[in-house]
């Protein structure tokens, strides 16, 4: 093994948040600053987080809690630093934007949570800027790192589904509304005002999950709405909810294929997982979750009889069979991030750019269009 050729210094900013801590800092950076980012040809570099944040008492607190080095409350410092290769973002959506901007423009390679901005226009520009800076950007798109999901794309790509047909999937659980038990999920997701609402946050991620799996999006139909009108926030204060909490969507991807997906803050899970997405195909279908993927071929598709004067007899879930990983599949942030890094020291893009990320910024902004008009729309492509 060589020695460390470089170190990779991250300035990650939004630590504070959930995302930022769980699976940024936690599941990602620390274990890869404690053993290293190895590249294919088993050198070693290292990897050094400095914790960005508002609130100095509590950055300081989290850095000497994992013995990090360096932390602090100055942004614009950061980005200015010469020493710094990477600058992450994981703040509040509203936030990202001016940061980002920032950073592209200090020369830093960013990587980002979703949705890159909150407005199509700005998430273009955004893109153009780190195109013509020339510095790598990527997005975060963990949902294709899932254990399931790569064991739905590796079906997808051995032909197991012959033509496929459609594609249902169902996201959701019931997010206390905070007055008797505290809200799971933190306020600001449910004002609109501040960047909240559920077709802004997932209609990015299953634009990448679409893509990733089927193809491009061509046309949306949505409704968007409010099921839950008042909530309370971290402080007990109750609130005016102006952000929707479910999000029905019908997507047309490329080659006829039908999408529909359900998100929900405001339902109860009777399945095995908090997202499942279910292909069809002439020659097979599979279900899968954030980490299992059972399938069903053509010649073992049982032929059940609509009658509802009988009882059922069969065990429908019985009759799928499990689809193995065959590898050791680690935290898909974790994973994506080792590849960012990659892409960093090899100065090629990550295939997860900015561009990509807009595009799931068009799927929001067109969904929440269609469901306030009442229409389907078309997707027209992006052209930085
Ligand atoms: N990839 C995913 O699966 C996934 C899941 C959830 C959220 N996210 C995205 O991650 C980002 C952070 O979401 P989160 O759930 O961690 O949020 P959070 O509220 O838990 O954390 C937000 C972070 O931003 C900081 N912040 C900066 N300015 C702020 C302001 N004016 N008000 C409030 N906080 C401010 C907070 O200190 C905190 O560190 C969002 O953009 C969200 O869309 C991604």
């Amino acid at each position: 093994m060589t020695s460390s050729p470089k170190t990779l210094r991250i300035a990650m900013n939004g630590v504070t948040g959930r995302m930022g801590y769980r699976q940024h800092l936690l599941r990602s950076i620390l274990p890869l600053r404690d053993g290293g980012l190895t590249l294919v040809d088993g050198t070693r570099v290292a990897v050094e987080p400095i914790l960005v944040g508002r609130n100095a008492d509590k950055i300081a607190d989290m850095a000497a809690q994992h013995g990090i080095q360096e932390w602090t409350t100055d942004v614009a410092s950061v980005i200015a630093d010469p020493t710094v290769d990477v600058y992450f973002d994981a703040q509040v959506t509203s936030r990202r934007v001016e940061a980002l901007s920032s950073a592209i423009k200090a020369g830093k390679h960013v990587y980002t949570e979703k949705p890159t901005a909150e407005t199509l226009t700005e998430a273009i520009e955004l893109a153009r800027m780190a195109q013509n800076a020339g510095v790598v950007a990527g997005v975060v798109h963990d949902k294709l790192y899932l254990p399931g999901l790569v064991k739905l794309r590796r079906l997808v790509d051995e032909g197991f589904f012959g033509r496929i047909l459609s594609m249902r999937g169902e996201f959701g659980y019931w997010v206390f509304e905070g007055d008797g038990q505290p809200a799971q999920r933190p306020s600001w997701n449910y004002r609109a005002e501040d960047g909240g609402g559920i077709t802004v946050d997932m209609f990015c991620h299953w634009n990448y999950v679409m893509e990733g799996l089927l193809g491009s999006v061509k046309a949306v139909t949505a409704r968007a709405v409010t099921h839950v009108p008042t909530r309370w926030d971290e402080a007990g204060q109750s609130y005016p909810a102006t952000a929707d909490d479910a999000a029905y969507g019908i997507f047309e991807i490329e080659g006829g294929i039908i999408a529909q997906i359900n998100s929900s803050w405001a339902v109860r899970v009777y399945r095995d997982e908090l997202v499942e997405f279910q292909i069809d195909g002439t020659h097979g279908s599979a279900v899968a979750g954030l980490r299992r993927c059972v399938a069903q071929q053509r010649a073992h598709t049982p032929k059940p009889v609509w009658n509802p004067d009988l009882p059922v007899t069969e065990k429908f879930r019985d009759q799928w069979l499990e689809v193995p990983a065959n590898a050791d599949l680690d935290n898909g942030f974790k994973l994506q991030w080792e590849e960012f890094l990659r892409d960093v020291l090899a100065g090629r893009p990550h295939r997860f750019g900015l561009l990509s990320a807009a595009r799931g910024v068009q799927l929001a902004e067109l969904g929440l269009t269609s469901s306030a008009q009442g229409r389907r729309l078309e997707v027209p492509e992006i052209v930085l």
